[in-house]
Formats: structure tokens, sequence, C-alpha cells
């Protein structure tokens, strides 16, 4: 089977399009490469915006898609405040014409990358997939907007569909194959290993917030398992009529002291962190419910925070020694 994967060289999709070769899919990665690394992608790479409907078509009139995985998108909450119609249109309208085009070629399978986003500030932990939507930013709205739309288009274009929504992305590939490529990064994990890497202090947003050690606790999973969830999403909608709607996190909230902690016994050195002001719009805590994937795909998040911390090493240590050597 031929699956497109769109961001396909992004930190995600790039992790997605390997699972799914080792499974004996055919991959074409889909990308404009605006924040994707072609470096890290495998099977076959398209250099396309998602805005061009005619390289869209091309690809899907060329090749026989069964299905697709949509990753593409843009990624950063603070930058979607300052460029929304940006955000709007590329996480939102190109998702739709994306459908428009899978209908006109006969591609019926979809997969798309949501956000744990889209619940805001939970009232009730862990969080389930029956939880509200309240989005807290531009970049929120778009993916609960683009939800809306895969749910018309499915019933309009008689598609089946899985929407998965992602807690924090963390780790990298087991092999050091492909690892978090955010520039800039904003996500905590690579940001304290470069602090510790660098012997400088990272910076760590409220320390009085009311859990154990006053700092946020968020929901990390492993890439490699949300690469996997994907695998198995796709093989359940290939047998059932009914949409597949599911949580993607571990479970289990690590506080971002524990994180520091956890780095600094991966890397056998001592952190300088340094407390800043409460971010707006962060919560105190967000955790998971993944019954739901556990029970319909048979999913199991399979790294521990000491796996995620230790891949995310290794990754950075090698893109620093390539950094250092291409100089
Ligand atoms: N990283 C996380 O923790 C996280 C959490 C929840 C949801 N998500 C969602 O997962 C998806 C992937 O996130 P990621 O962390 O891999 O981000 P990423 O930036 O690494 O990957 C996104 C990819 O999309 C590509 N892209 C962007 N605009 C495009 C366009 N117009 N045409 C073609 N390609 C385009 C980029 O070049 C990049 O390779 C996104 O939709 C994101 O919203 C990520």
């Amino acid at each position: 089977m031929n699956i497109l994967v769109t961001g396909g060289a992004g930190y995600i999709g790039s992790h997605i399009c390997r699972a799914l070769l080792a499974s004996g899919y055919a991959v074409h990665a889909l990308d404009n490469l605006s924040s994707g690394h072609a470096e890290v992608a495998v099977g076959t790479l398209h250099t396309v915006d998602l805005g061009d409907v005619v390289g869209l078509r091309n690809i899907f009139a060329e090749y026989h898609i069964d299905a697709v995985v949509h990753c593409a998108g843009l990624i950063n909450v603070a930058d979607s405040m300052q460029h929304p119609e940006v955000y709007r249109t590329v996480n939102i309208e190109y998702t739709k014409s994306l459908l428009e085009e899978m209908a006109r070629a006969n591609v019926r399978d979809f997969v798309f990358s949501s956000s744990c986003a889209v619940y805001g500030t939970p009232q009730h932990l862990p969080v389930d997939e029956a939880t509200p939507f309240h989005p807290e930013s531009v970049y929120a709205e778009t993916k609960v907007a683009a939800e809306e739309i895969i749910r018309n288009s499915a019933e309009m274009y008689g598609m089946r569909y899985a929407i998965l929504r992602y807690f924090n992305a963390c780790g990298a590939a087991a092999n050091g194959s492909a690892g978090e490529w955010h520039d800039p990064e904003t996500h905590l994990i690579p940001n304290v290993i470069r602090a510790a890497m660098s012997q400088q202090p990272v910076m760590i947003f409220g320390n009085d917030y009311p859990t154990s050690d006053g700092t946020c606790v968020r929901d990390y999973v492993h890439v490699e398992d949300l690469a996997d969830a994907h695998v198995k999403a796709l093989q359940y909608i290939d047998s059932h009529v009914e949409p597949l709607i599911l949580n993607l996190g571990s479970g289990h909230g690590y506080s971002n002291a524990e994180i520091v902690a956890a780095v600094e016994t991966e890397l056998k050195t001592k952190i300088v962190v340094q407390y800043g002001p409460r971010r707006v719009g962060d919560p105190a805590c967000i955790e998971a419910s993944n019954e739901k994937a556990r029970m319909l795909l048979g999913w199991q998040p399979r790294h521990d925070l000491a796996s995620i911390i230790r891949t995310a090493v290794e990754w950075e240590i090698k893109n620093k020694i390539a950094s250092l050597r291409s100089q």
C-alpha cells in the first residue's frame, strides 16, 4: 500500500514514515521543507507546498496513494498569535484542499495530527477524548477547525478517518537516524539538553504552580510510540467504518523540574535553572487518558522517561558533532 505522509520531513512525520516502511508500506513524504529537513526524510520525498493544488493533484495522479497521514502544518503557539491568518491558511484551508484532492482521486483513508491543545486548560485529569474543546491559542483553534472540516468532508465524501491528539511528542529514533529538529526550538526537553551541553542556564516558566514541586506537569510521549500508533490507526480505519478519535499520551505526567533532573542523571551533570514568570495560558498540569487507544488499537507506549531522555540526548550529541564538523 502507498501512504502519503504530509510533513514527512518534519519531526513526527519522519518517524511515522520510518514506522510505515518498517511495516511494509511504500511511503511518499510531501513537505515544502519550510521547517522540515530532507536529511531525515525516508521513502520518496516530494518537495511540494500543501497549498499547491496542482502539485498535490500530480502526486495523486502519478502514484496509487491508498491513504494520507496529514502531519504538515505550522506548530508554534506563540507565532500563531502573531500570524493568525498564516496559521489559518496552512492549518485549516490547506487541510480542506488536501481532503478535496483526496476525494477527487478517490483516496478514502485519512489520519490527522491533532493536538491536546484543543482541550485548553483541563478541568479534570486525566484528559479523555470526551473533554470539551477549549482552544486557548490560534494554533489550537486551527486544530479544532481542521477536525470539524475532516468530520464534514468524511461525511460528504465517504471517507474513513482517524484524528490523533498528541500530547508532548519527544525523544528520537532509537537508531539515531531522526529526532527533534525545530528552529526555533520551543520544546522543553531539547532545550534542557542543550543548556546542559553548553553549560548555560535553562529558563523554566513558573515555580509556584499547585504541583508537587511548583513547576508545570506535562505528558511526554515518545515519537516512536506516536509513529507506532499511526500504523495501528491506519490498519484500524481500513477495517472499521466508524471514525477513530484518540488521545496519544503516555498517561503519566512529569514536572519541568523532573525533566531537568532526568537530563542531569543521563548526562551526569548539574544544570543551572532560572525561574521566570508563568506564561499566559500555561496550565499547571496536563495528563492524558490513553485508555481508548490502548483498548481500540492495542497500543501501548514502550518508551519510559529514561528512554525518552536517552534517545533525545543521543540525537542532540550527534547533531552537535555534525554541526561542529561542518563549521
Ligand atoms: N511536536 C508536538 O509535540 C506536537 C504535539 C501535538 C500536535 N503536533 C502536530 O503534529 C504535526 C507535526 O508536528 P512536528 O512537531 O513534527 O512539526 P514539524 O515542524 O517538525 O513538522 C511539520 C512539517 O510540515 C511541513 N510543512 C509546514 N507547512 C507546510 C506546507 N504548507 N506544505 C508542505 N509542508 C509543510 C514542515 O516543513 C515540517 O516538515 C503538526 O501538525 C503539529 O501541529 C505536534
